[in-house]
């Protein structure tokens, strides 16, 4: 069991499997190779840059949500003249930020008419052949789960409306973008393929090339990778368009672990508790946010197994609270627990709240050995600070 080069290392640490990160990459070159679209690894999702060369011989580039992963994407995976692309998104740019864009990026969205037209001569007057984006909201709701991540939600400030799109605002633009997906199966991304198809048909003519967003779940066992790519193909034959896509999560779906080990056992009258070294709301904010329970290795729900705990992390928040699990044997001060599927959102969002030393960074590889990548300290603390 390759899991077994986790028992002995330093913890807290997340670490990237290796082969799982190459399974999910054989998924998005089934897609380029069946359908031809470009795929993009959005960075928000999953920033470890110590493993994109497993990313870099599948994936046409990176996309970033403003200056810094820009940079980190340029810098790490591949910029401007390098056979990759940087594309770059944000709700809203400064004059500054944007300057400091464009010397990584010459793929260019934007969120609002308004930004567009103050920004757009910026942009071509530093790359003459750079690509100009505006994000569109669809108006459809397809992420079911939550309106936190619902970018069609009746609140969103994501992407111009229909009526704004005058020929006068797609004139000054190359390519449509609409990410309105998150976690989805693959009906949905067809019903956002076919949507876009009767709803933008007259948009979609004024431009060269179109973004699909990210949210298509395609690694999942149950997304069918097929009506994903007979849409895709269907869609850019009627349309004669070059399609992209973004996906984040999904390409680190599944594909790594969080291990922590048990610090106290506290016996309460309501249920014992576990306190570990890591912590929801520091080291897998999403747990707490989304929220959802992680899957432990060799655990059950409560009550399933013999020995049931509530999982607590080691801060000063009462709700920072992972759930309740069951194990087969006790835990015990030292007990080792590996939370899978802890790449995706993870370490792009902790905090040291607490002063929570951040987890190591580490990589399992694919004959059974681990590396420590990274670890951090005091510093990596106190520099945020101050
Ligand atoms: C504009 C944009 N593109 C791509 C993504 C990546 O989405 P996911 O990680 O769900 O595939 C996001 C996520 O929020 C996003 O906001």
């Amino acid at each position: 069991m390759q899991h077994k080069a986790l028992q002995g290392i330093t913890t807290p640490a997340y670490v990237a499997d290796i082969a799982a990160l190459k399974r999910n990459m054989a998924v998005a070159k089934t897609v380029k190779e069946r359908t031809g679209v470009k795929i993009l690894l959005a960075t928000k999702a999953f920033s470890m840059f110590s493993v994109f060369d497993v990313f870099k011989d599948t994936l046409d580039g990176t996309t970033a949500s403003g200056l810094f992963e820009a940079r980190m994407g340029a810098t790490h995976f591949g910029g401007i003249g390098s056979g990759k692309e940087v594309h770059c998104y944000s709700p809203a740019y400064t004059e500054d930020e944007l300057r400091d864009v464009l010397e990584y990026s010459d793929h260019i969205y934007f969120n609002s008419v308004s930004q567009l037209k103050r920004f757009a001569p910026m942009v071509r007057a530093r790359h003459e052949n750079a690509t100009i984006a505006l994000r569109v909201n669809p108006q459809i709701s397809l992420v079911k789960n939550s309106s936190l991540y619902d970018p069609s939600a009746p609140s969103s400030r994501f992407g111009v409306h229909k009526e704004e799109l005058s020929e006068d605002v797609l004139a000054q633009i190359d390519m449509l973008h609409f990410h309105n997906l998150c976690e989805n199966m693959a009906q949905d991304s067809v019903a956002l393929i076919k949507h876009v198809a009767s709803e933008f048909a007259f948009a979609i003519q004024h431009v060269s090339k179109i973004n699909l967003g990210g949210g298509h779940y395609m690694t999942h066992p149950d997304y069918d990778l097929f009506a994903l790519c007979d849409a895709l193909v269907a869609f850019q034959k009627e349309h004669n368009i070059a399609v992209t896509l973004e996906p984040g999560g999904t390409f680190a779906y599944e594909a790594g672990y969080l291990v922590s080990t048990v610090l106290d056992i506290v016996e309460r009258a309501g249920g014992n508790h576990a306190i570990l070294d890591t912590s929801a709301s520091t080291h897998m904010p999403d747990v707490l946010e989304v929220p959802y329970r992680p899957n432990i290795i060799d655990s059950g729900e409560k009550g399933e197994k013999p020995h049931s705990y509530i999982l607590g992390g080691k801060t000063c928040m009462t709700g920072d609270v992972i759930g309740e699990y069951s194990f087969d044997q006790k835990l015990e001060i030292g007990s080792r627990l590996i939370f899978t599927d802890m790449m995706q959102y993870s370490m792009v969002k902790n905090t040291t709240f607490n002063g929570m030393p951040l987890p190591d960074i580490g990589i399992l590889h694919e004959d059974g050995s681990y590396e420590l990548v990274k670890s951090f300290g005091y510093d990596d603390f106190l520099n945020r600070l101050s």
